[in-house]
């Protein structure tokens, strides 16, 4: 009786992990995705990274230098443990997800790979390199999708071989917190890449929201001229950051201001993507304004660098 016992009590155990594997293996097997490759492991490529290897993809995380690999995994790692102390997962599937990830600096390991995910920074000229790279590597067929921010998918389409199999897969910041992937098809993008894709938001448990190719989509495009408002107010001396951020906190219902947004996402990233739009609408509207351009000059990037419109100890 004891023997029995204690086996069911293991077994009772690791079903709910074991019948979670299935399930997964189940869903991916119904598009031959196993093996999702992610290039860039930094804020957003870290973040993918991780919701992937949670919902049982093995992960191939492709960066340019092994200390940009080591520090995802361990801010992956971290981010893991944090939801295990939250009660959405337990230690076993950390343990998993974690087995699951490969980090990796050639190119070339991109070829076992049934999905594709960029991440690099924001600038069309590095972007347009590692995604011809990418095409390079990857088996015909498989979609590569950007997570670019801003830049148009047909134009970083057209620069590869596959513009039917390429789409825009915009995940949020944090990824594994934030539910929402603005999904934007490029003109040339197939019927069958954006139902892949679709499905795969699906799998991983996001909500995903079609929407047109257009400089900034939609999230961008409204989120970044309201920063950048905050920035010139904060320059002309209007307010402080501290009263800008409670301004929209308390007045707005915001759950974060815009500054403290903005040194979230990465100041550098801001001026990036206010450039793609000013570039792409001839609009001065979207002119980046110079103080976010001052601290991006300075290194203060915000989070990331330990200062930004505000400091931060522990970075
Ligand atoms: N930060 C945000 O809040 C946010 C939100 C949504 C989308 N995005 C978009 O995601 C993309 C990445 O942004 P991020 O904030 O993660 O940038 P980041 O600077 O944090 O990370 C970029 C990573 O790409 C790596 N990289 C550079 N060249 C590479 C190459 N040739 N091959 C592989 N890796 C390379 C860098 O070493 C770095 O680790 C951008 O397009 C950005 O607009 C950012």
């Amino acid at each position: 009786m004891r023997p029995f016992q204690t086996n069911f009590a293991f077994l009772a155990g690791t079903l709910p992990f074991m019948r979670m594997l299935g399930y997964h293996r189940k869903l991916m097997a119904e598009n031959g995705i196993t093996t999702v490759a992610v290039l860039g492991a930094g804020t957003m490529g870290n973040g993918i990274a991780h919701v992937f290897a949670r919902a049982g993809y093995d992960v191939i995380l492709r960066d340019i230098e092994r200390r940009f690999l080591d520090r995802a995994l361990e801010t992956i790692s971290k981010n893991l443990a944090r939801e295990i102390k939250k009660g959405k997962i337990g230690e076993p599937e950390k343990t998993a997800a974690l087995a699951r990830l490969r980090p990796v600096t050639d190119i070339q390991a991109l070829s076992a790979a049934d999905f594709a995910i960029e991440a690099v920074p924001e600038q069309l000229e590095l972007k347009l390199r590692v995604l011809q790279e990418a095409d390079a590597v990857l088996r015909p067929g498989v979609v590569l999708a950007s997570n670019t921010s801003s830049i148009s998918i047909t134009q970083l389409a057209a620069q590869t071989g596959r513009a039917e199999n390429f789409i825009g897969m915009h995940f949020m910041n944090p990824v594994p917190v934030m539910a929402l992937v603005e999904v934007i098809r490029g003109l040339a993008t197939s019927d069958a890449t954006f139902t892949t894709t679709m499905s795969l938001c699906e799998k991983l448990q996001k909500k995903a929201v079609a929407v047109n190719d257009a400089p900034g989509f939609v999230s961008n495009r409204v989120l970044l001229p309201m920063i950048n408002e905050a920035a010139f107010a904060v320059m002309e001396g209007v307010a402080a950051p501290e009263a800008v951020d409670a301004v929209m906190k308390t007045g707005m219902n915001h759950p974060m201001g815009p500054l403290e947004l903005a040194d979230f996402i990465g100041l550098d990233v801001c001026v990036d993507i206010l450039d793609v739009l000013y570039k792409g609408f001839g609009d001065s509207k979207y002119r980046a304004c110079p103080l976010l351009r001052k601290y991006v000059a300075a290194g203060w990037l915000g989070k990331k660098s330990g200062r930004g419109f505000y400091k931060y100890s522990g970075c």
